[in-house]
């Protein structure tokens, strides 16, 4: 016989004992589970007579309902008492500071050259590469630059060994490219280079962008046209440009070309020295000789070629007057581009 009154005092007492919902788990299982204790009187109600069926069964459920509904408050009650446990020890002060990534940018550098790409692939230019850590050969050598010959005095080269230099200038990707390539052929070759050298308009590595292009009958107008078209794209369509006569060893003849000076419009300012002009590039007509080292006959082609300094041209178009400030790595200059 069933005392159900010790039973739900047994129960309650657990009850209040239980302090987390897996001791509630445990009080749930020893009353109500498969094996519980209430299970097991449930189980019996089958074996006993009609009579005593009924009386027993009432008591027993009711037992049953009241365990149920107790343990279902417990539990609810436990369980906010949890939440509000984690939500304390979880709590995020959202007033403080975030931790702040700052976004990167391109480099003003790179974003000029990437625009000096851009007009000449749209004029039909492709892109050549050469070694930083060039042979004195390709630099000077082939270039119409023997050993001795004083143009070289007018780069000042890094040497690792004797025939071994950092390149000073773009140039001698003009010779890789003809060694390997045959004519009709158009290309700039962009770049670091470097000389020992360093001032406000000078640092030991810059960018040049080099452009050779050779075929039975280019012109020295070929040569203005394209330029010209270069810096009325880079400028603005209004910016006056001049040829002016020049030396360079493997052209001829050679041209350094400048662009009426953008601060003053030609009136003459400091930045001009009051010449209202500021050259921008070297170029000319590829001298045969450099013909010959690679090999093409001159009697057959002819080319122009130039090359620019990336920095200078930065510098004039953004009106930046130290040539420094592109490698000191200071945010708030590169920020403004
Ligand atoms: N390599 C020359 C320099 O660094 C620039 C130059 C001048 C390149 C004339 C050329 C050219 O291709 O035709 O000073």
């Amino acid at each position: 016989m069933i005392d159900s009154g010790s039973i739900k005092k047994t129960f309650l007492d657990e009850l209040k004992a239980a302090a987390s919902l897996s001791e509630l788990q445990q009080v749930r299982i020893k009353y109500i589970g498969k094996k519980g204790l209430l299970t097991a009187q449930l189980k019996s109600l089958s074996a006993m007579p009609a009579e005593e069926k009924r009386s027993f069964g009432k008591a027993v459920n009711e037992l049953k309902g009241l365990v149920e509904s107790e343990l279902a408050s417990k539990e609810s009650a436990l369980g906010n008492a949890d939440l509000k446990k984690r939500l304390e020890s979880e709590a995020i002060d959202v007033t403080l500071q975030g931790k702040y990534t700052p976004v990167g940018r391109e480099h003003p550098i790179n974003k000029v050259l990437r625009e000096i790409e851009d007009i000449f692939v749209a004029m039909g230019f492709g892109i050549e590469d050469g070694p930083q850590v060039e042979l004195d050969y390709y630099n000077f050598e082939a270039l119409n630059m023997p050993r001795d010959h004083p143009a070289r005095d007018m780069q000042d080269t890094f040497y690792i060994t004797d025939d071994v230099i950092l390149r000073t200038h773009t140039s001698p990707v003009q010779i890789r490219v003809m060694e390997k390539k045959k004519p009709p052929m158009r290309f700039i070759a962009p770049g670091k280079v470097y000389r020992c050298d360093a001032d406000i308009s000078h640092t030991p590595m810059f960018h040049q962008v080099e452009g050779l292009m050779v075929d039975a009958d280019i012109s020295f107008s070929g040569l203005k046209g394209v330029l010209e078209t270069f810096i009325h794209r880079m400028f603005s369509p209004e910016t006056p440009v001049r040829f002016r006569p020049s030396f360079f060893p493997f052209t001829e003849p050679s041209a350094e070309v400048d662009i009426g000076c953008i601060f003053c419009k030609g009136m003459g300012c400091k930045v001009c020295k009051g010449t209202g002009w500021l050259e921008i590039l070297g170029a000319g007509m590829v001298n045969p000789r450099v013909f010959e080292m690679v090999g093409y006959n001159p009697e057959i082609y002819t080319g122009f070629a130039f090359g620019m300094g990336v920095e200078r041209i930065t510098m004039l178009k953004y009106g930046i007057d130290d040539i420094r400030l592109f490698f000191e790595n200071d945010i708030r200059f590169l920020r403004q581009f």
